[in-house]
Parts: structure tokens; sequence; C-alpha cells
């Protein structure tokens, strides 16, 4: 376990939280090494000999020194800008092994990404299709390319991360992937060596995926029989994690149902995101304030829907644990200083803290940090990553002069507009 109570005060790996807490400030995400690791060998050795590729999905969290110990790991990488290309670059990662995903891509994108000879364009509609291949064929090369399909599958999530219904905007509908891939294949500028789908994220049971699968791979063998050479296929990543009671499959029957649904001699490529960085993560917050209402009790925490979206977005459910043992349980809301009512972190919670005490959200290594705001001009939280007894800086807490830092007040002749 590498978050623990070690006589009643919690630690993560061989380190005290609230140490981290003391040195570094809150609110703060600490991550653990050695979850980041295990996951990933776990998708590896699930694998075994099967021909594969794992691309992390870079969304999920995008710090330099977690996409380092997963490049070090040997993983490819899943993204979904150039943003993040310039990210998996300098955290010296294998660009050539990249899967560029994403419904947007624009031209400057795709000039940078072929630029970089990446592994893979999942492309999501026919417009982009005819761009890639305008841009690649002025660049006088060829981008590799897989179709998203959309394989109009339930993935039973949050309808925010649910991706592959026919109502959603991802991936080209099935009525249309035949049309495309025809197209596809007439362009020199194109190479189809996949097909991909991406149903959600956060997907608790092993069925859909499996449907998903089958149906990619109905695809491909469509395509095969075309004289269309699909090597792989990507079935994208959304396992899901066990916040609070949820009971998602283990990577390792994940893994195994995927192997079972296709046909070895494809090459399986996932893009696991969340259940790789998910419970590697937590978010350490200080409890500023108690306010007691006539029908509620608040703790006022230092930090919000800034630091943490998924509550106020997803009615996200985060396990929240004091950093050590305190007063006697009441029933309380977990709140921000934010000005906007969606501002909690937690609801309803027997909880024994109060003001001055330390707590940790569990499990916000994924879409924690990344999805960060400065809104009401708060600076975004430091990133701290264990290993074992050793604490390293991941990311500096940003300063408030740092927010406007890249902003100019008018000049002087402006301002003497406005004085006339
Ligand atoms: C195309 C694609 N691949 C991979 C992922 C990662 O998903 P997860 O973090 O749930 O594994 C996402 C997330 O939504 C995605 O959209």
């Amino acid at each position: 376990m590498s978050f623990a109570y070690k006589e009643g005060r919690l630690h993560v790996e061989e380190v005290e939280l609230s140490a981290i807490a003391q040195a570094h400030g809150t609110p703060c995400y600490v991550y653990s090494r050695s979850v980041i690791e295990t996951n990933f060998r776990a998708y590896r050795d699930a694998f075994g000999d099967r021909q594969h590729r794992i691309c992390y999905a870079v969304k999920a969290n995008g710090n330099l020194a977690v996409l380092d110990i997963l490049a070090q790991l040997g993983s490819a990488f899943d993204i979904v800008s150039v943003g993040e290309l310039a990210r998996v670059r300098a955290a010296g990662g294998n660009l050539r092994t990249v899967t560029f995903a994403g419904v947007g891509k624009t031209r400057f994108e795709m000039e940078q990404a072929l630029a970089a000879r990446i592994a893979c364009f999942n492309v999501e509609s026919i417009e982009e299709l005819d761009l890639l291949a305008d841009v690649a064929e002025s660049l006088g090369t060829q981008a590799p390319i897989a179709i998203r399909v959309n394989p109009d599958v339930d993935p039973k999530t949050h309808p925010y991360i649910a991706t592959g219904l026919n109502e959603n905007k991802f991936g080209v509908p099935m009525e249309q992937a035949r049309e495309v891939y025809r197209r596809a294949a007439s362009r020199k500028g194109l190479n189809v060596v996949g097909v991909a789908c991406h149903i959600g994220s956060q997907l608790t049971t092993i069925e859909p995926i499996v449907d998903a699968a089958s149906r990619a791979m109905a695809w491909g063998d469509g395509c095969y029989a075309q004289g269309i050479d699909v090597e792989h296929i990507d079935i994208g990543g959304g396992l899901g994690i066990a916040y609070g009671s949820d009971n998602p499959p283990t990577i390792e029957k994940y893994v195994g149902a995927i192997c079972d649904a296709l046909d070895p001699h494809y090459e399986i490529i996932i893009e696991p995101g969340r259940s790789i960085v998910g419970a590697a993560g937590v978010l350490v917050s200080r409890v500023v304030y108690m306010k007691q209402t006539p029908t509620k009790l608040f703790a006022i925490c230092d930090a919000a829907m800034t630091e943490l979206i998924r509550p106020a977005l997803y009615q996200a459910h985060h396990d929240v644990l004091p950093l050590c043992s305190g007063v006697k349980r009441q029933k309380m809301d977990l709140v921000g200083p934010v000005c906007e009512t969606a501002d909690f972190l937690a609801r309803d919670r027997d909880l024994g803290v109060t003001s001055g005490d330390l707590i940790s959200l569990m499990d916000c290594g994924a879409y924690g940090f990344v999805m960060s705001s400065s809104y009401n001009a708060r600076p975004r939280a430091a990133e701290i990553l264990v290993d074992g007894s050793e604490v390293h800086i991941a990311r500096q807490r940003e300063t408030a002069e740092q927010l406007f830092a890249d902003e100019f007040r008018l000049p002087a002749s402006a301002m003497r507009k406005l004085g006339a």
C-alpha cells in the first residue's frame, strides 16, 4: 500500500504527507512513483508476449516527472494536442511511438506531428482526413493513420465521459466508416495502418469494451478483405479505478478480455490514462475554517474546484482522509473558497476534522492537476513526486505574478484616449 497510515499518520511510500504539506505548503498534489510503475508493469505483464503497444494517455497527467517515469519504463504515448507532443518530447519520450487522437487537429498540429514522425494519427472525420492528406502530400510525406470508428456502444459511465455513442462528437459513425476507408486508401499522402475506437472513461464493466473491440475488429477484417492492410486495433483507454464504491475489473482481467476478443494477427494498442496514474496521486489541503449554517456544516478548505474540478463537473467521488486521526466525526461538506456554489470537493461526509487540520483527497492522480485553472486568480498548486523516502518537486507552486506575466496594461496613448 503506497498510501497508508503508519502509527496514525498518513504516509505516501516512506514519507509522512504532513511533512510534505509543511515543507511545500497546501494545496499540493503528491504522487507515488511506485504506484505508477506498478500499474504500468501490470499492463505490460498482462499482455505477455502478445504483440501490443501501451500508449499512456498524456491528458490524464502530463507532468514531466510522470512522463519521465513512463518513458523510462518504455511506454508509448497517446496525445491530443501538440502541447502534449511538446511535453512528451521534453520528458524524453520516444515521439515515434506517439498516437495522436482528437476531433479538432489543426493544420499546424498536423505539420508538427508529421515532422516528429509520430506512429499514427487517429482520424475522426472526413474533413480531417482530407486535410491530413493535403498536408502530408504538400510536405512530400505520408501520414500513418487509423480511422477512429464510433462503435455506438453504451459504456455505462458518466455521460460527460462517454464517447462511443452515436450522439457523441467522437469518431466516424459506422455508416460512414467504409466510405472514409475507401477515400483514405485512394490518397497517396495517407497510409492506413489501423482501426481505432475509444468508448469512454471510468469504465467499470468489461462487456462494453469487448463489444467495442469486436466491432472495431470486424472493421479491420472488412478493410483487409478490400486489400487495406490494417495492422493494429487501437481500443483506446477507459479502464476505471475504485473511487469510493466503484468496483472495476483488474488490469489483468481487462487486458485478458481484450486479447481474447481480438485475432492474434493484429497488434493491440491501448491508451490507458486514469488506470495508470489515478490512484498514484492525492490532493493535500488544509481546512481553513469550519462554518455551521442552520442546515449544514461546512469545512472550508484551501483547495477548491480550481485544483480539483471533478466533483463539480462529474459529481465525482473522492475519498477524504485526515492526515492524522483527529476530533469527533461529524457530517459535513468540504468546499473551497471560490465564488461558485459548484465549488465543492465532497458532500455529506462523516469526517473527524476541524479548522487547521490537513486532509488528503484520494485518487486524484488523473484528471486532477491537468484540469486545474487559475480562476479567482488562484495560482496553481505545487506537484510533488515521492520515490521511497525521496521527495522531488515535480512542479513549483505558481505565483500570483506568474499568472499575469504575459499580460499588458494599455499603452500610455490609449490611456490618454480614455481620458479624453
Ligand atoms: C482517445 C482517448 N484515449 C485515451 C483516453 C484515456 O482514457 P482513460 O484515462 O480513461 O484511460 C481518453 C480519455 O478520455 C481518450 O479520449
